[in-house]
């Protein structure tokens, strides 16, 4: 063996030892722990982008609101809000938390990107730390020492992307047949728009409510900042020249469940919800599905003319032999007054945790044929446009007539009631 040789042994020997000295240094507590935390916590911390949490989470709590100033600060934070196991350091709730993402097969490649180094990261310093008795003994921190989510949990549960898609879907997607087929992508009519407009006018995704939104939120049609003049309610408007003509009247069931929505989502974005009862009030207990089920109503009185009409429908319920207290659908939209008609789809409605809910959301959602009771409304004293989170009442009651009807389905195939047979 040649010196040289023999040298890069005795080298390469010693380094092996440097290396496991490093290692007993590490286990028995030690500057390491607090080197990956400035390396590899630190960064994250004061990295401008958002953590792997937005994937679900658009506001209200980020990786960094756990990290502190020191890492004996940050462990003590952790650690008594039983976020690190001490005896099992891969169990640590923390890393539950950022490993949440994981078996979600949608996530952005860059949300992947950011979970795994925030995981290798973390995993690696409270490996070590938690093997520190240094660390580990610390005294207990105080409350005010305690750092997590920046907003209270209420803001952070009502901010999750799920329950964002929830709204979503009881606002916006629920009153898609208000804009017919038009924005419907893959029906025939949409794609006769999409070849003269091109692919834009297609954003009710043929892939359902989660890709219509995804699309929705990164694109030029809500306007965060000015949620109301949001393109999305002055297009169907027609305060901004709209191809599909005037499709919403301020006060009118389809703009009140876009606005809520484009202004919950707006301040959620802005993440401008500071506490729980900032939180918009729940705008019912009533999920609302979409149908292609139409109601037109004929021989409308003058008196109704370019009024927001509305009409509830009641199911009769035969095993109590009376007719249920709450509707089962509704709709509204101005009288066509010259026309001496008023016609539109159907909403469907039922409480969150029905048996129907169950229903409608595996299936079609459609009302059985049946006996009913149409119960019509009529804005004559302009109360919508003054208030328009006024609700139609007894007050604007015009009659009721009770109706037969299996609710086919599409605009030629609507079911009539004739406005001269409403009794009051
Ligand atoms: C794949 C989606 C997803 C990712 C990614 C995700 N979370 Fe969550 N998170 C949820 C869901 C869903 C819940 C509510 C269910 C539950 O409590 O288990 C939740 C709940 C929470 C809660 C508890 C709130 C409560 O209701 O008590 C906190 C805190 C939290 N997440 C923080 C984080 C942090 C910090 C990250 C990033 C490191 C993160 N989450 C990443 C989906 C996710
Ligand atoms: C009869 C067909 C038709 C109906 C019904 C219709 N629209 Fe439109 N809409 C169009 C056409 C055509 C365009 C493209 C021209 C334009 O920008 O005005 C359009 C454009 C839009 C845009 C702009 C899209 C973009 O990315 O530029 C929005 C937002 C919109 N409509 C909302 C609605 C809403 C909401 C409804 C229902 C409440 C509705 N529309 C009903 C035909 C329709």
């Amino acid at each position: 063996m040649s010196r040289l040789v023999q040298r890069s042994f005795a080298i390469a020997a010693w380094s092996v030892m440097l290396l496991a000295n490093k290692e007993v240094q590490a286990q028995s507590g030690s500057p390491d722990a607090g080197e990956i935390f400035q390396k590899r916590l630190i960064p994250i911390f004061k990295s401008p982008n958002p953590s792997s949490c937005v994937q679900c989470h658009l506001a209200g709590v980020d990786l960094k609101n756990y990290i502190r100033p020191s890492h004996e600060q940050t462990f003590v934070s952790l650690r008594d809000q039983g976020l690190i196991d001490l005896d099992d350091p891969e169990k640590s709730k923390i890393l539950q938390l950022i490993g949440m993402g994981k078996n979600d097969p949608g996530a952005a490649l860059i949300h992947e990107k950011n979970r795994k180094a925030e995981l290798a990261a973390f995993g690696e310093w409270i490996r070590l730390s938690a093997q520190d008795p240094k660390l580990r003994n610390l005294p207990k921190a105080k409350a005010e020492d305690l750092k997590g989510p920046e907003r209270p949990i209420e803001v952070v549960r009502h901010a999750r992307k799920d329950r964002v898609l929830e709204s979503f879907e009881n606002t916006i997607w629920a009153m898609r047949f208000r804009c017919m087929s038009c924005h419907i992508e893959g029906t025939a009519e949409n794609r006769e728009l999409v070849e003269k407009h091109g692919p834009r006018v297609a954003w009710f995704k043929k892939d359902g409510p989660a890709a219509a939104l995804e699309y929705l939120a990164a694109s030029r049609l809500i306007d965060v900042e000015r949620p109301e003049k949001s393109l999305l309610l002055t297009k169907p408007l027609n305060e901004v020249e709209h191809g599909g003509g005037k499709k919403f009247i301020k006060g009118d069931q389809g703009y009140r469940a876009f606005l809520a929505f484009v202004e919950d989502f707006a301040r959620i974005k802005k993440n401008s919800y500071p506490d729980a009862a900032s939180l918009p009030a729940a705008r019912d207990t009533l999920l609302h599905f979409g149908s292609e089920s139409w109601l037109k109503i004929s021989n409308t009185l003058p008196d109704w003319g370019d009024r927001i009409l509305q009409v509830n429908v009641h199911a009769w319920n035969a095993n109590a032999a009376r007719w249920d207290a709450s509707p089962i659908a509704t709709s509204d939209r101005q009288v066509f007054g010259k026309g001496k008609l008023w016609q539109h789809s159907l909403t469907l409605m039922t409480p969150k945790d029905s048996e129907l809910a169950k229903a409608w959301k595996n299936g079609k959602p459609s009302l059985a044929q049946g006996k009913y009771m149409v119960k019509v409304y009529v804005d004559l004293r302009d109360r919508l446009g003054k208030t328009p989170d006024a609700v139609l009442g007894k007050g604007d009651f015009v009659g009721q007539v009770e109706i037969q009807s299996a609710w086919p389905e599409g605009y030629g195939r609507m079911t009539a009631v004739d406005a001269r047979k409403l009794r009051k």
